[in-house]
């Protein structure tokens, strides 16, 4: 008997959240609208009550803090190539320039020292990314970027819920970017959201995000169309009811994964870190057979779904050899390259059964 399937990553939508769609649809309000702001007011209780700006997508939500931090054409920001390309796109996209620097070893984040030996006189901001749920060293580099008089942006597209030291991550920057894309923690189909405890930058993405309108037809600036609808802040307003309870789903098998995996490293969680598990992500060495790609081929061969997040890190991608492109590599990255080759990110999310669990555990003991 073949077992099914057990996928690296599943959306979870349940019969409230398409009820929630079909109870806006029937109000005939469904662009923008008060579904929206009340997303917005809900989602801001989760940090700290700073100003939330609900826009399309969490790819939106960088670019347009970017363009509401004044980020210019040749300013640099620095970020770690060890993440999703949004997260460089959304400052290459305005003709700034990413700044790429190594990631620490255990938290698969930025660090802090590589951003610290990366200032020039051109920097004006800082992008950490809380990659996989883990916070990155948000102490150390709010303090670098305050002695330097940088802003930070903090990519916490995969960290909805995270904290560190009890101060929810999203809090520490002059903005923060959410995403609501299915696989994430909790969506809003698509979807994003801009935190920041700045009313005029708030205020900036409001305008970008519509136009560059507030009145109707009284456009103040440049703006785009990056609004959400009233049907997906619908979606996001059910999701973040249960976020809470699938947070400490997401905790528990990771410790069950923690407690049983051999053969790999499991991921370390550094002190007063909340790690809320976007991904499960394990270390493979060369000492097992085929390395992180034959481990993810042979759990494949028994029903058991891996990701590599991500193989080819950003500065290393064909859009960042264009000679149109600008962007630079400030030292060696080292374990960038390391965790490139070596990361492999196991079923965590919140729906898997005991047996799902015991079926990762077995495959990759078998090893
Ligand atoms: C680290 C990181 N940054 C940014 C994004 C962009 O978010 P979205 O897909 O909602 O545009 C993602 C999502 O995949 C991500 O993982």
């Amino acid at each position: 008997m073949t077992l099914p399937f057990v996928p690296p990553a599943r959306p979870v939508t349940g019969e409230d959240e398409i009820e929630a769609v079909v109870r806006v649809m029937r109000t005939g309000q469904v662009a923008a609208g008060p579904e929206v702001e009340a997303f917005e007011d809900e989602f801001s209780r989760l940090v700290d009550g700073l100003h939330c700006v609900a826009v399309n997508s969490g790819t939106s939500a960088l670019h347009l803090s970017v363009l509401a931090l004044g980020v210019k054409p040749g300013d640099e920001v620095i970020m770690p190539s060890f993440s999703f390309a949004a997260t460089a796109n959304s400052v290459a996209i305005v003709g700034a320039v990413p700044v790429f620097v190594d990631i620490e070893r255990d938290s698969f984040c930025v660090d802090p020292a590589a951003i610290e030996a990366a200032i020039t006189e051109r920097t004006v901001a800082i992008m950490p990314v809380h990659l996989y749920g883990h916070p990155a060293a948000m102490d150390a580099i709010t303090a670098i970027a305050r002695k330097h008089g940088l802003k930070v942006i903090e990519d916490s597209a995969q960290a909805v819920g995270a904290a560190l030291n009890g101060k929810a991550i999203s809090t520490f920057g002059d903005a923060a970017c959410i995403s609501l894309y299915p696989t994430k923690n909790i969506h809003s189909i698509e979807g994003g959201i801009v935190v920041t405890p700045d009313a005029e930058v708030a205020r900036q993405v409001r305008l970008l995000r519509n136009q560059g309108m507030e009145e109707r037809y009284k456009n103040e600036v440049i703006g785009l169309n990056n609004r959400l609808s009233s049907v997906h802040a619908a979606v996001g307003r059910v999701q973040l009811g249960k976020l809470a309870g699938w947070t400490k789903q997401r905790q528990e098998n990771a410790r069950y994964l923690d407690a049983h995996l051999r053969g790999v490293v499991v991921p370390p969680v550094a002190p007063g870190v909340e790690h809320v598990y976007h991904q499960y992500t394990v270390r493979v060495g060369a000492e097992v057979e085929g390395g992180r790609d034959g481990l993810a081929a042979r759990l494949a061969e028994r029903g058991v779904g891996s990701g590599m997040y991500y193989p080819i890190p950003i500065h290393r991608l064909p859009s960042f050899q264009r000679p149109d492109v600008r962007s630079r590599v400030s030292g060696e990255l080292v374990e960038t390259e390391k965790a490139a080759a070596e990361a492999l990110s196991l079923p965590v999310m919140p729906t898997l059964t005991q047996e799902d669990l015991e079926r990762v555990v077995a495959g990759v003991n078998a090893l």
